[in-house]
């Protein structure tokens, strides 16, 4: 029996290695057509051994012709067809194509993976810390460069993949924090616990606290809120399990672990392609809130331009960590190059880029940077009057007293984030760019 399935696979990969079309990454527009066609004029027989194929590449492991493989197979089938239509259509600026996700509808994919819409209102106030200053003076009046990339840098670990879990605000803002930390030059690795942030910054705490909702989403501010209170430790130290769990005491794992001074901080960046560029050059990675429609969930190259997206709500969140812009600022052809959460998807091994355009964009108009110093392997942040082993203590023992005694001063009388982008507050040293690059 094991020798047949064996015998049956080897004339299957034979048989498909010189015609098996090409199901993701396409490269251009001619790639993606041409693999369409041969896609879409399959037979059921050649569908059904693509499909196995594609199950040992992504090591599904449900049985054949079990129920769950039936349901699979349709669900892939569908999706297949999804891909086909979309890539064979002419001067399509983005291709669809098939990922280690696609035996699931993008209904069930969208309940497991993604956190519920939320809406705007929703999101909490980003501390309203007026003197940020990349690089010790504001810089904000030159012109960011067309093009940039921070993986050129060597700055950039590979994408983290958060499961079924709707973690992506801890993802995006520890995937932030970690870069940024390169960027910042520490001589350590740093690969720190999302876990942490979903059991400790997901509890719900309140709005002074940290009231995101774990697996059930939430906002990168409060993972940036925890760190530049508390501290995020090492992966290792916590490591991920992908469902929403007790917050543990972590305040003895300091070799390692990373904390924020409280100014700056961390700021809002404005709905704009331009301050995104700006911010993204000058200081570092932008962790970023969207809304995923299904083409998204396909995504698999070229510019990816949203369709129908809405900015009243969000269901995602990822990290910015270029752009490039050389086609001109408003042009569809002119994009982000942002950092996914979902492992080995999209393009480069966990990417999508997406048009700089307003109407793609605008589905992302509430973007965070960092401006945090990063402080490694060092167990009190000079900024606090207490040690932070202390501190994480308190806030283990009461989280709703910590958060009322602690809540930055700054933030508690603000304006919503969305509301303070239209302040003029800092009209008179942006004024040559014409915007205000921080909320
Ligand atoms: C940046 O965009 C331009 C124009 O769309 C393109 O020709 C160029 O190849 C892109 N650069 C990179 C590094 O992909």
């Amino acid at each position: 029996m094991r020798l047949a399935i064996g015998a049956a696979v080897l004339l299957l990969c034979c048989g498909l290695v010189s015609a098996a079309p090409k199901l993701r990454e396409y490269k251009d527009g001619k790639e993606a057509s041409d693999a369409a066609k041969e896609l879409g004029s399959m037979n059921g027989n050649s569908r059904k051994a693509l499909f196995q194929q594609w199950k040992q590449n992504n090591g599904k492991d449900y049985a054949d012709n079990s129920a769950a493989d039936r349901a699979a197979f349709a669900a892939w089938s569908d999706n297949l067809d999804a891909v086909v239509e979309h890539n064979k259509k002419s001067g399509v600026k983005f291709f669809k194509g098939l990922s280690a996700y696609s035996d699931l509808t993008f209904a069930e994919f969208k309940d497991k993976w993604l956190m519920p819409d939320r809406p705007v209102s929703d999101i909490p106030v980003v501390p309203s810390a007026k003197k940020f200053s990349p690089g010790g003076s504001r810089k904000l009046k030159q012109t960011p460069p067309l093009e940039f990339d921070w993986r050129a840098r060597g700055v950039v670990p590979p994408a983290r993949n958060q499961g079924g879990c709707g973690a992506c605000w801890a993802f995006a803002g520890l995937g932030a924090m970690e870069i940024k930390a390169r960027i910042d030059g520490t001589q350590l690795n740093p690969d720190l616990s999302e876990q942490q942030i979903v059991d400790c910054a997901g509890g719900g705490v309140g709005a002074n606290g940290f009231g995101s909702y774990g697996c059930n989403g939430g906002w990168s501010n409060d993972a940036y809120g925890y760190v530049a209170k508390l501290q995020a430790v090492k992966e290792t130290a916590y490591p991920y399990t992908g469902v929403t769990g007790t917050c543990r005491d972590t305040s003895v794992s300091l070799d390692g672990s990373l904390t924020m001074t409280a100014q700056p901080g961390f700021q809002g960046v404005i709905n704009s392609a331009q301050a995104i560029m700006q911010a993204v050059s000058s200081t570092g990675p932008v962790s970023h809130y969207f809304n995923v429609q299904d083409s998204f969930y396909y995504y698999s190259g070229g510019i990816y331009q949203a369709s129908q997206c809405t900015a009243d709500t969000y269901n995602h969140a990822m990290i910015i960590v270029g752009y490039n812009a050389t086609a001109g600022i408003g042009s569809p052809d002119s994009y982000f190059i942002v950092r996914n959460s979902w492992g080995n998807w999209g393009v480069d091994g966990g990417y999508i880029k997406p048009s700089s355009v307003s109407s793609t964009i605008a589905s992302a108009p509430h973007s965070l940077i960092n401006g945090y110093k990063n402080v490694l392997a060092v167990a009190v942040e000079t900024d606090y009057s207490f040690p932070l082993a202390e501190k994480v203590k308190a806030y283990l023992a009461d989280p709703f007293a910590f958060a009322s005694t602690d809540a930055p001063a700054a933030g508690s009388g603000d304006a919503p984030a969305a509301a303070a982008a239209a302040a003029p507050e800092e009209e008179e040293e942006d004024e040559d760019m014409g915007f205000s690059l921080f909320d």
